[in-house]
């Protein structure tokens, strides 16, 4: 198979287009053929070494979380899925493997791709939207009513933020540059600040979940924005979420404590299926702003590393 391949950390020069050997299944995985693998920014940061205390990679490696695309073969153990079934997954980060035309993904990690999203949609659910999804409803408890302040509408996680939060009834305000007013608006949201224009941290408006997917805000300057036992939610640890949440947890947790929390994404089925839904309810609509042809994934990493996608990046294998 033709496989995106990294034999060393470094920039986007290490990111190579190689002919390997075909992944097979072990027991409890399936062989996938790769139609879209999604780029987050999770990929150049573990190509750039970053992440490498935690996640130590074997070379060669092959990059890319997310993917969609059909079964071709179920390893032993696994059932309930066929040859040619539309699927959605997590790749495991520390084997990696979407940046392939064909990777393995473990039972319990995919789902059943709805028809109502294309391949290169359906593989931007993963990572961006679990994680969207897992931070207002697990960690902020966003319910109907509510009020909620997504930082960074209009990036992957944002843009999922903005309609998963509008989907759980909750009225939503979102930041993002000029360049993203209407496309944030058109994904529902009730109020759109142009971070250009307005410090948002200067408002008097009160959240009842912030989901800061630009992790520039930090807590200690949203803070003031949480409405009696509001929650912030970062999607990149920093030192005072720690601090603040050791704290909180120490003095007990009262019901008008404000609480700050940082998003570990997890691989769920049940998630990634409960999104499907949502897209079929005609609820979530990933964008997709821009296909990569696989030869090109050097290009796509760079392009999310800019830091200014407008929803998701797609290689196609
Ligand atoms: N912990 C986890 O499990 C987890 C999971 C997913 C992601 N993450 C992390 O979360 C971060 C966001 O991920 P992502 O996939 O959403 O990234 P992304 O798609 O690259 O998001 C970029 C977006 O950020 C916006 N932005 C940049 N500066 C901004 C500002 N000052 N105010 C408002 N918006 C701003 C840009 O909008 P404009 O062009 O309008 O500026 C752009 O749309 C990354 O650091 C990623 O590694 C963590």
């Amino acid at each position: 198979m033709r496989a995106i391949v990294m034999e060393a950390y470094g920039g986007s020069d290490r990111l190579q287009l190689r002919q390997m050997s075909d992944p097979r299944p072990g027991a409890g995985e399936v062989l996938i053929r790769v139609r879209a693998a999604a780029v987050n920014p999770v990929d150049w940061k573990i190509r750039q070494g970053h992440l490498r205390l935690i996640l130590r990679l074997q070379f060669p490696y092959i990059p890319g979380g997310d993917m969609a695309g059909e079964v071709v073969a179920a390893g032993a153990g696994v059932t309930g899925w066929q040859a040619g079934d539309p699927v959605v997954g997590f790749a495991d980060l520390r084997r990696g493997g979407a940046y392939a035309e064909l990777a393995v993904l473990r039972q319990g990690r995919f789902a059943r791709k709805t028809p109502k999203l294309s391949y290169a949609e359906a593989a931007t659910l993963p990572i961006a939207a679990c994680t969207a999804l897992q931070a207002l409803r697990d960690l902020g408890h966003l319910s109907a009513g509510g009020q909620a302040l997504i930082l960074g509408g209009a990036g992957g996680v944002g843009h999922f933020g903005v309609q998963i939060a509008k989907a759980m009834g909750a009225t939503v305000t979102a930041t993002c540059g000029p360049a993203n007013l209407a496309f944030v608006r058109g994904l529902g949201a009730d109020r759109v600040v142009d971070y250009h224009q307005e410090d948002v941290t200067a408002g008097d408006r009160r959240y009842d979940v912030i989901l800061d997917a630009v992790a520039k805000g930090s807590f200690r300057r949203c803070r003031h924005l949480l409405a009696p036992g509001g929650t912030y939610v970062t999607t990149l640890p920093a030192p005072d979420v720690f601090v603040w949440d050791a704290v909180e947890r120490l003095l007990g947790i009262l019901r008008t404590a404000r609480r700050a929390r940082a998003i570990m994404v997890r691989p769920t089925q049940a998630d990634l299926a409960f999104l499907g839904q949502l897209a079929e309810e005609g609820k979530l609509k990933p964008l997709v702003s821009r296909v990569y042809p696989l030869a090109e994934a050097a290009l796509a990493q760079e392009a999310s590393q800019a830091g200014h996608t407008q929803g998701k990046i797609v290689i196609a294998p």
